[in-house]
């Protein structure tokens, strides 16, 4: 099979494609799959770093949808020919994965398999950020960073459909237009944007959902409402130092979470009501999938470069 190898972490360069590696064993439990997609993830990058480390060589990439070639010993609902998609499921960047069918998710009608490998991981983690991080409620106020990204524009869509005024920060007036377009009722950029989240809602906002993390952290901090929740779900522009936990009284008796994504789709249950809403939300169309980047899978290390310096918006994908 073809597939992405880090052997030694460091820059978009250690992406190393090769064109010779053995298909994946099919192990009790696990299926087979022809990959149609890869999602990458900015999770992907900071494996590719070291920043959270994996033991080399590996094969980067948690996130696809394709066709299911073969089907494991103790697996009973899926068939050879079934379109699927995964999240969170390690050596994603690969023309062929294992996947366990425990992770399998059944990609309805409607739904694209690029569109699946677009919106699993990204969709999940939109999902149980406004449903169970904070379930955000008609008329409340949220900040949205980097609300042109793949988080972003999930992140706007969904809080929109929930009933929020959605606030959103980006860099560029491109990246503007686009989370206007997914709803966002405020854009503005990053320089001062707590005083600006101020004006615009007097005594700040319910939730701020912060991927970019060390630029952004005090700020946002700063742009909660008393009794707010700071949701530091990522670190595009690097890790957030310690935190003194008193900046919560002295703000309002905030909340602070770093969420992650394994921990909200724990059973099979809660990842299954996850995908099935933002699935079903998508086949009828009242979330839009934007797909800015499409590479083929020889070219992962353009995608990272791309994404790493903020060129991409909504979702990149690696076509192997
Ligand atoms: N905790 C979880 O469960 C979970 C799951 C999925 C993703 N995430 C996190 O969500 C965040 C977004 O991921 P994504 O894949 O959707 O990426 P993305 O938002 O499409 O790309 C990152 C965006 O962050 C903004 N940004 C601000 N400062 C940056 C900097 N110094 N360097 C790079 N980007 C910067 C850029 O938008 P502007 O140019 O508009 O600023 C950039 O386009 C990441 O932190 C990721 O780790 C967390």
């Amino acid at each position: 099979m073809r597939a992405i190898v880090v052997s030694a972490t460091g820059g978009p360069e250690v992406l190393t494609y090769v064109d010779d590696q053995p298909d994946p064993e099919v192990n009790p439990g696990e299926v087979l799959v022809d990959v149609a997609a890869s999602g990458v993830n900015f999770i992907d990058v900071y494996h590719r770093m070291g920043r959270y480390p994996l033991s080399l060589p590996f094969i980067p990439g948690e996130e696809g949808a394709g066709t299911v070639v073969a089907v494991g010993e103790d697996v009973h609902d899926v068939a050879a020919g079934d379109t699927v998609a995964w999240a969170a499921v390690p050596r994603s960047y690969a023309s062929r994965i294992a996947v366990p069918a425990s992770k399998l998710l059944p990609v309805p009608e409607g739904v694209t398999p690029e569109a699946a490998a677009a919106v699993t991981l990204q969709g999940l983690t939109a999902h149980y950020l406004t449903h169970s991080t904070y379930a955000v409620k008609a008329g409340d106020d949220v900040l949205v960073h980097a609300a042109a990204g793949g988080m972003g524009l999930l992140l706007t869509q969904i809080a929109k459909l929930r009933g929020a005024r959605v606030i959103g920060t980006v860099s560029t007036e491109e990246k503007e237009t686009l989370a206007r377009q997914a709803g966002a009722d405020e854009v503005l950029r990053y320089h001062g944007f707590a005083d600006a989240v101020r004006e615009l809602t007097g005594s700040g906002v319910h939730v701020v959902y912060d991927g970019v993390g060390a630029t952004t952290f005090d700020e946002s901090i700063a742009s909660l409402r008393p009794r707010g929740m700071m949701a530091l779900y990522g670190q595009a522009s690097g890790p957030v130092p310690p935190v003194d936990p008193q900046i919560l009284a002295r703000n309002g008796s905030l909340f602070l979470t770093r969420p992650s994504l394994n921990a909200y789709i724990a059973t099979r249950d809660e990842l299954v009501w996850r995908a099935s809403e933002i699935y079903g939300w998508v086949a009828e169309g009242r979330i839009r999938v934007h797909i800015s980047n499409r590479y083929p899978l020889a070219e992962a290390a353009r995608a990272h470069a791309d994404l790493e310096s903020r060129r991409t918006t909504g979702k990149v994908l690696l076509i192997p």
